[in-house]
């Protein structure tokens, strides 16, 4: 469909032909969604020309801004150019990319990287690597995590939404998360922990890896405490067994950091990536150090795994996250957007908790029970789209307001959305 054309099919008829032609087991947000034609930056807009200000960017995709020209002039350039050959034959962007990641992206000793086109592609071929290189097969994951579609990685995926194959493997072990609503977020951490202690004692000789995410983004903006995953990475490497973290929502910048496990001064043995590191362009990749990459030795290819378009395309990611130093403005504005959350927690009694770093946080909302937490979120998302605002929903009662925003963002967008949120919580629970 060109830019152009000004005749949609609307909201209804994209509805419908979804009825027809898309498996049931696909959902939208929203009783009257709009359908959304254009993208500029952190704004949407509808069939109808209505602006949106984006705070979920595409479940934290669109970090750097919905078609920001920066970006999509290499991408565009790229795609008159060379689209594809496979890795077969020699291109360039795709080791210019591998370069630019181990030189001052990626943290510690990691530096080879295998290119795919999605998270869960990524995360299966970092579950393979951990097997080929401590040639054990089971793994470890946190409870409510969520990894992925493939099999291995919806194995390894804690939340039981998201689980649907009902023979998924059964070499995985889960752990307690650092978070539990029914005691402080310490005495959490410190179960989790004892939890791995035990499980490591028992048969830490047959774990391959544990995955982790830094902050769980579906499970509900979980970010554990500073201390957290510095013990997780002592025990397992006591154990012989690799850490993987998941920074497929959290990596390039969302958090405050490059990668979130930053936060931790933690330095896993394998990091997944995807989503924001081709803002709206499908990539995904996995990279550890030389010794771990040199067990993944047997063959294996992918075809549209670093092609020209997606590696020019990141590659003029990286350039404008530096340039526009979306790090430390993802830090800046999250603290804005977080105290002004917690300004309203203090004013709203339905709105429970405000979590997360940087510009990734979660704001529960509570009803009376935890249906009414559920409807009660739907109500505000549905009444903040109506005011122009597009937000997220996670958490597994499906009662969190997930804000993971372009990082372009201003803070005039940030404290224009407070307001309409302050006026919406107060109506929302009359
Ligand atoms: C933390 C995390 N890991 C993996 C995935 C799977 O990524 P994809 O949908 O690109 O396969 C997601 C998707 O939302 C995710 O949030």
């Amino acid at each position: 469909m060109s830019k152009e054309q000004t005749t949609y099919i609307g909201p209804e008829g994209v509805i419908e032909k979804r009825k027809q032609y898309f498996f049931p087991c696909t959902h939208h947000f929203y009783r009257n969604p709009p359908q959304i034609v254009r993208g500029s930056m952190q704004y949407l807009y509808d069939e109808k020309g209505t602006q949106y200000t984006d705070f979920f960017a595409g479940v934290s995709v669109v970090a750097s801004g919905h078609c920001n020209p920066a970006i999509t002039g290499a991408t565009i350039k790229q795609l008159e150019t060379l689209q594809h050959t496979t890795t077969i034959y020699l291109t360039q962007p795709m080791v210019d990319l591998a370069e630019r990641l181990a030189n001052g992206v990626l943290p510690g000793d990691l530096k080879r990287t295998f290119f795919c086109n999605s998270g869960s592609e990524a995360n299966e071929g970092a579950m393979l690597l951990a097997r080929l290189h401590t040639k054990r097969r089971n793994f470890i994951a946190l409870e409510y995590g969520l990894h992925g579609r493939t099999f291995l990685t919806m194995g390894v995926t804690g939340i039981p939404m998201w689980r649907a194959d009902d023979y998924l493997d059964s070499g995985v072990t889960f752990i307690p998360r650092p978070y539990n609503p029914e005691t402080d977020d310490e005495t959490a951490a410190r179960r989790s922990i004892e939890a791995l202690k035990q499980v490591l004692e028992e048969k830490g000789d047959t774990f391959a890896a544990m995955l982790v995410e830094p902050i769980q983004g579906n499970g509900g903006m979980i970010a554990p405490p500073d201390w957290y995953f510095r013990e997780v990475k002592a025990l397992l490497e006591e154990h012989g067994v690799l850490m993987i973290a998941d920074e497929i929502q959290t990596g390039f910048g969302r958090t405050g950091r490059i990668f979130a496990m930053e936060h931790y001064g933690v330095v896993p043995d394998i990091i997944s990536m995807a989503k924001a590191l081709g803002n709206g362009v499908p990539i995904g990749a996995f990279a550890t150090t030389d010794e771990i990459a040199a067990s993944f030795n047997r063959a294996s290819a992918s075809t549209f795994g670093g092609n020209p378009v997606s590696s020019v395309t990141a590659l003029a990611v990286l350039d404008y996250i530096e340039q526009e130093d979306l790090v430390g403005r993802a830090e800046r504005l999250g603290n804005q957007l977080k105290s002004g959350l917690q300004a309203l927690q203090a004013k709203h009694a339905v709105l429970v908790d405000v979590r997360g770093k940087g510009m990734m946080l979660g704001a529960e909302l509570h009803g009376t029970d935890e249906q009414d937490s559920a409807a009660l979120t739907d109500r505000v998302l549905e009444a903040m789209k109506d005011r122009g605002y597009i937000i997220g929903k996670n958490g597994i009662g499906r009662n969190v307001l997930a804000f993971q925003p372009p990082l372009v963002m201003t803070e005039q967008d940030i404290e224009g959305m407070l307001k309409e949120l302050d006026a919406v919580l107060a109506e929302a629970v009359q």
